[in-house]
């Protein structure tokens, strides 16, 4: 994308601010995201982390505050350009996989890049590429209501780096599978992101789940609580040492 700014936190958001029905839900949150860096974010329900995932995602806007991609202010981006950044620089896995009920695995990946006008043969080189990355060539034809929860997780996924984008969000990906299967899927999620470099956002309610994450925020009525790492009440930098 022009004026992409590789020095940059891929995501950096400052004192954003959400109200729903004049509910502030999320009240001056700070937290930015280095490119390929691994971020769990955790925190009580209804604290607000799907609200941010939503603006990171650029499916919402802030009511104040900034929310900058790769540098870029997102609210100076014509809606084309958000809109573009959506399709091509984010994806997102969800805890229900979310994954369209009438196509086949096959054909749930290669949504996205049909939207991003990918030619028909380059799309199923893709396509096979994906499936195979994560584990699920032999589902390729299945509908989402013939596959297991960890099967529809990894088509999820598979769907949601086709774009080959830098942030990948997670919004619980392991809160509706068994525990062993949720450990497939993080040490998937984790390989995944090494090896590309793409950077994660990653909500989960599972202590376990930040093993694959370079750093842990909490959240907690719509802000970050330790954004500043250093513990008031234990004094300084130097203290800690
Ligand atoms: N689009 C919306 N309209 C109205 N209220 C919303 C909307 N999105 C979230 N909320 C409210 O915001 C609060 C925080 O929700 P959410 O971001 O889903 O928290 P979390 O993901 O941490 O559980 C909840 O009380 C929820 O009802
Ligand atoms: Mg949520």
């Amino acid at each position: 994308m022009a004026g992409c700014n590789h020095n940059a936190p891929v995501l950096e958001a400052e004192g954003l601010s959400k109200s729903y029905a004049n509910v502030p839900i999320l009240d001056g949150l700070s937290l930015s995201v280095a490119r390929g860096e691994r971020v769990a974010l955790m925190g009580p329900s209804g604290s607000g982390k799907t609200s941010f995932l939503n603006l990171a995602g650029g499916i919402d806007t802030p009511d104040s505050g900034s929310l900058r991609f790769d540098g870029r202010e997102l609210s100076e981006m014509s809606s084309g350009e958000r809109a573009a950044l959506r399709r091509t620089a984010v994806g997102t896995v969800f805890q229900f996989f979310h994954l369209l009920p009438t196509m086949t695995a096959s054909e749930n990946v290669e949504v996205p890049l049909r939207l991003l006008g990918v030619a028909r043969a380059e799309r199923r080189h893709r396509v096979r590429e994906l499936l195979e990355e994560t584990g699920v060539t032999h589902r390729a034809d299945a509908l989402p209501s013939e596959m297991s929860g960890g099967e529809m997780q990894r088509v999820a996924l598979a769907r949601a780096l086709a774009p080959a984008p830098r942030l990948l969000l997670a919004d619980e990906p392991t809160g509706n599978l068994d525990s062993v299967t949720g450990e497939r899927i993080l040490d998937l999620i984790e390989s995944v992101c090494r090896r590309h470099g793409t950077a994660l956002l990653m909500v989960t309610h599972n202590p376990d789940a930040t093993r694959i994450c370079h750093r842990v925020l909490h959240m907690l009525d719509g802000r970050i609580t330790d954004a500043g790492e250093i513990a008031p009440a234990r004094g300084g930098a130097e203290e800690r040492a």
